[in-house]
């Protein structure tokens, strides 16, 4: 049986560390080797401090992919579906290789990380480092409850692990990230009820708007979509919010088992609806960077190291 990377599904963590690298070699099989040791990294740490619940995702980017593993390619795999209109736009850059840490203590994480960088130090340029944190209770920066709607328990795993549609690849998922950065200054000059029209839910005590209530325009309607069979379109966040005390935003990751999910959406909030109305939350907040990945099950990866 497949096995998934345990930290696709993995409860949220109080730390994150998203590493996003450019691979730099041709060492193709040295790679494939250091990613199956990456693994055996996330078990050791995961095992030595267990009370850190210690969770990692390793993920190939779209065109590392076919030098990577050339024979063999994932039924869905495509590039990030970069997009823009008027004045929104979902920019892709850089990525052969994302690697993310969680775990409840910031050093643990800050280990693994180093590690990472001394495994892949002759192959890889570190193309960005961002810190995650639990913000409140699990609140994004603008100060909404993030996550409320993602799915639980084992319905995650119909959500964000690839089946056995796609035999070679069941236990993997499709990862996408993108670097959102807010404008506080011009959210917090938004009214409160304002806000909650924007997000769709009321912000203190996070109750979702009656569909009556909730606006063409809102981050939830525009992200509440059904496929050409009518069933909800479903995909599990994994993002956490990142900043300091001059910048601040989210660092959204969302896994799927197919990555339709995530281009539609991203479709509807920037393009918007047949009438052109688009997610209102993207006047204040901005993706600086977009890039799409597929996370292989722990079993596939270990077997190519092998070859
Ligand atoms: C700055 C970036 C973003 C922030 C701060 C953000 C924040 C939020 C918040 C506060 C909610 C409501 C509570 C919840 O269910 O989590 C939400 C819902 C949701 N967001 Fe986002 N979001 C961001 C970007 C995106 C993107 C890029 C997508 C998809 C491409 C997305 C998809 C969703 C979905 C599917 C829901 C659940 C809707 C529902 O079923 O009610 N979000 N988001």
């Amino acid at each position: 049986m497949t096995q998934a990377q345990k930290g696709i599904c993995a409860e949220p963590n109080i730390h994150a560390l998203f590493l996003t690298f450019t691979v730099i070699d041709d060492d193709v099989q040295a790679m494939r080797v250091k990613l199956a040791r990456t693994l055996d990294l996330f078990t050791y740490f995961d095992e030595e401090y267990y009370e850190a619940m210690v969770s990692g995702v390793l993920a190939i980017g779209t065109d590392y992919w076919y030098e990577l593993y050339p024979d063999i390619i994932p039924k869905e795999l495509a590039p990030f579906p970069a997009m823009n209109c008027d004045d929104r736009s979902a920019p892709n850059s850089p990525g052969d290789l994302f690697i993310q840490i969680k775990a409840d203590r910031m050093d643990i994480c800050y280990a693994i990380g180093i590690e990472i960088i001394q495994l892949f130090k002759v192959h890889v340029d570190l193309y960005e480092e961002v810190r995650g944190f639990r913000y409140l209770d699990g609140r994004d920066l603008t100060g909404f409850v993030d996550g409320t709607e993602n799915p639980r328990g084992m319905h995650k795993f119909n959500v964000a692990i690839v089946g056995d549609d796609d035999p070679d690849f069941a236990g993997g998922s499709y990862i996408h990230v993108q670097r959102y950065r807010h404008n506080m200054t011009k959210w917090q000059l938004l009214p409160v009820a304002n806000q909650e029209d924007v997000i769709g839910r009321t912000k203190a005590d996070n109750t979702e708007y009656s569909s009556e209530k909730k606006m063409a325009s809102s981050h939830a309607q525009r992200s509440i979509l059904k496929d050409e069979k009518g069933n909800s379109m479903e995909m599990l966040r994994q993002g956490m919010p990142y900043g300091d005390m001059s910048v601040q935003g989210l660092f959204f990751v969302s896994c799927g088992k197919s990555p339709k999910p995530f281009t539609t959406m991203l479709n509807s909030m920037i393009f918007g609806d047949e009438e052109g109305i688009y997610d209102k939350f993207l006047d204040y907040t901005t993706a600086e960077t977009g890039a799409a990945f597929f996370a292989p099950s722990t079993t596939f990866i270990k077997k190519q190291a092998k070859k």
